[in-house]
């Protein structure tokens, strides 16, 4: 993953569990199975399955087919059916919308159709602390939360409870909440699982503008993202580098209780480099659209069989009189 990852976005495969400041994250969700058609230099033959970018190691000539191979592009369909099997397709009120991995994955990969007809498993949301809150219906139990809660805390204190169509995420999640740096488990999630109550509901993604700015924090490194509507600092997050990932850990103050532009330095516009509906209308947005997705979009679109009369847009005087 990391070698593609320097090689460019355009080859990188996708990651919905794999989080590089993470250690031991990766292998979970499959989303990042590719083809290696030659082991290595000294060993050339193929690798018989698929494997997953992300906990493959790279070797000298290994030669790996990612977004050309038939059957890598046909198991990825499988896969973001797979994740969407129990998660809710309720982006229109979900707060990650607009900078959701699973939507870009979807995307990005998936179909545009559902075979799913039987009930998806759902939970009742859970309130972590005062400032957090679990909507277990939306976790693919990628443990990234998990992996988090291990390196801020000294003992684990969360997990996946149980296995299969029964796991979920541990409320004992409870109990790293104590911890000053426990709303990062809200960045982390690729969906819309953990969300900053502070900021729930306030607006979508794409109507606020962020910012980078710092403080003098004597817990944290104090540079965060600061995200606008008008003048108001409506959330404060980390900052991610290209692939979504944050670059460090934020405190919980910084967080949640430093809502004011006063509280801040602000230093500019943040880069937003994701292909993502954050770009829009944003200074120094990469609009440039990556062709990979758009040809698989063009591949897979369907011409609806519509032969409903629309003489009306050529004649309004044809619709039909007003009751
Ligand atoms: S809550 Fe989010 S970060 Fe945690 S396992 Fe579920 S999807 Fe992953
Ligand atoms: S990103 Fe590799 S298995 Fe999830």
């Amino acid at each position: 993953m990391q070698a593609a990852r320097m090689i460019g976005p355009d080859v990188a495969p996708p990651a919905m569990c794999y989080y590089e400041p993470l250690k031991g994250s990766g292998g979970k969700c499959r989303a990042c199975l590719v083809k290696v058609t030659a082991g290595s230099e000294k060993d050339p033959r193929p690798m018989p399955k698929l494997v997953p970018a992300c906990i493959t190691a790279v070797q000298d000539g290994m030669i790996v087919e990612n977004t050309v191979n038939e059957q890598v592009l046909e198991t990825r369909k499988g896969i973001v059916e797979f994740l969407l099997l129990n998660h809710p397709l309720d982006c229109p009120v979900c707060d990650q919308a607009g900078e959701c991995h699973l939507q870009d994955f979807s995307f990005e990969h998936g179909v545009s159709s559902t075979r799913t007809i039987e009930d998806r498993n759902t939970f009742e949301p859970v309130d972590l602390g005062d400032n957090i809150k679990l909507n277990m219906n939306r976790c693919i139990l990628c443990y990234r939360c998990v992996y988090t809660a291990d390196q801020i805390t000294d003992g684990r204190v969360h997990g996946v409870m149980h296995r299969g169509d029964h796991a979920e995420i541990s409320t004992y999640i409870e109990k790293a909440i104590d911890n000053d740096f426990s709303g990062n488990v809200i960045d982390v999630c690729p969906v819309g699982a953990l969300t900053d109550k502070t900021y729930r509901f306030k607006s979508r993604v794409w109507f606020s503008k962020p910012m980078d700015a710092h403080c003098e924090c004597e817990k944290c490194s104090g540079n965060v993202t600061l995200w606008y509507r008008g003048d108001e600092v409506i959330r404060v997050t980390g900052r991610k580098n290209e692939w979504g990932e944050l670059k460090e850990f934020i405190c919980n103050t910084c967080r949640f209780d430093r809502k004011k532009t006063s509280d801040w330095v602000i230093e500019g516009p943040t880069n937003v480099a994701r292909h993502s509906v954050i770009s829009a209308n944003k200074y120094g947005a990469n609009l440039i659209r990556p062709a990979f997705p758009i040809a698989q979009a063009a591949r897979d679109f369907k011409q609806i069989d519509d032969d409903r009369d629309r003489s009306f847009l050529t004649n309004p005087a044809s619709l039909p009189a007003k009751k």
